[in-house]
């Protein structure tokens, strides 16, 4: 890639793979509302993207990279985004292989396609993918920091030594053109789902903790909640998406941590916030919302859980080379993203 796209060509086609998803479908909307761009869509799920079915800018395939032929497809647009993924760390133990497959075996074989076809593969990798991180680790530079994961015997890290391993796969590619995003915690509206209701099992945090607090169950702190996260705005995400696109010269080849680190908090500090947040929207006092409740990481999960401890992304990198910053402020993101979740799942 040797030039930057312009919005309002509408000869351009973007593939987006996982267009139904938490993510992609704030993405497809944006590039709909914000450009003259053709979408191609592929998603097993339609739910969170029904306005756009009739767009016709917009072509949606219900499939996934498990097939040959869809891939192949895919990679026919000159630019494609991977947001395909097992992202949830409550399917990490059980669901092992399942997870590898999703996040190193279907990419693979887009990245192989793409790199055949010239296409521009921009994938969505993990913060995940600094590994165990301790309590008081320094900012997570994308090219310097050094990775350490837990033991096999900790199948937590199914997730990321994939993810990790389809990055050292792509930037070995010698003719694609490759761009990795590492999201760090991104809420929002449409993050994840409410267990029994549109999704099973254990959602991340935020999904997990507005649940709880919609349904009046306590809210679980895994090992104390002594783990920090940086929660970043999926409207942060998406312009982070829409500065690559502005300067695609200076992305291909490189990986972005794409993060919020003024919104750095433990998730204990998240639970008290996020209870102050519901008690306003309800206009109760924060003693009528649910409390907390301690609960150890092998109890809630199963097995082989293990945690990142600090996760505070350096976002020196993607504010040099794309000129983007992350501006929505934790309370702001959260208050939203409660208020959606509150409206959304009213039972
Ligand atoms: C997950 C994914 O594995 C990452 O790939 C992804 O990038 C990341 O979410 C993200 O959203 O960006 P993680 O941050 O560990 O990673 O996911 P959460 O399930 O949201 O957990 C965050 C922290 O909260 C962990 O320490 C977890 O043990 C804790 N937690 C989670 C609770 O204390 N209570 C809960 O109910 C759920």
């Amino acid at each position: 890639m040797n030039t930057s796209l312009k919005f309002d060509d509408s000869s351009i086609t973007v593939a987006v793979v996982g267009c139904g998803g938490f993510i992609g479908s704030h993405l497809l909307k944006a590039i709909l509302e914000r450009t003259r761009w053709r979408v191609f869509g592929v998603d097993l799920d339609s739910y969170r993207i029904q306005e756009h079915l009739s767009n016709p800018r917009f072509d949606f395939l219900s499939a996934d990279l498990a097939c040959p032929d869809v891939v192949e497809r895919v990679a026919r647009f000159p630019i494609v985004v991977n947001l395909a993924a097992i992202c949830t760390p409550g399917r990490y133990m059980a669901e092992a292989v399942e997870v590898i497959r999703s996040n190193y075996d279907h990419p693979r074989a887009l990245a192989d396609a793409c790199a055949k076809s010239g296409s521009w593969l921009i994938h969505f990798s993990t913060s995940e993918i600094y590994g165990r991180t301790a309590i008081d680790s320094a900012s997570l530079e994308e090219d310097s920091t050094p990775i350490v994961f837990g033991p096999v015997s900790a199948s937590r890290w199914s997730y990321a030594t994939a993810k990790l391993l389809t990055e050292r796969y792509l930037a070995g590619l010698a003719d694609l053109n490759w761009t990795v995003v590492r999201p760090f915690n991104f809420v929002g509206p449409y993050m994840d789902f409410m267990p029994g209701i549109d999704g099973e099992g254990i959602p991340r945090v935020l999904a997990n903790f507005s649940t709880a607090l919609v349904r009046g169950e306590t809210l679980k702190l895994v090992n104390g909640g002594v783990a920090k996260r940086c929660f970043t705005s999926v409207h942060d995400a998406i312009d982070f998406i829409f500065c690559l696109f502005a300067h695609a010269d200076a992305g291909v080849g490189q990986a972005f941590n794409v993060g919020n680190a003024d919104n750095e908090v433990s998730v204990a500090e998240l639970a008290c916030l996020m209870r102050s947040i519901c008690a306003s929207i309800k206009d109760v006092p924060e003693g009528d919302v649910p409390g907390v409740e301690v609960v150890s990481g092998e109890d809630y999960y199963g097995k082989g859980y293990d945690d990142s401890l600090r996760r505070l992304p350096s976002v020196a990198k993607a504010e040099s080379l794309l000129g983007f910053k992350a501006k929505i402020s934790l309370k702001d993101a959260l208050e939203e993203s409660l208020r959606w979740f509150v409206g959304h799942y009213a039972l």
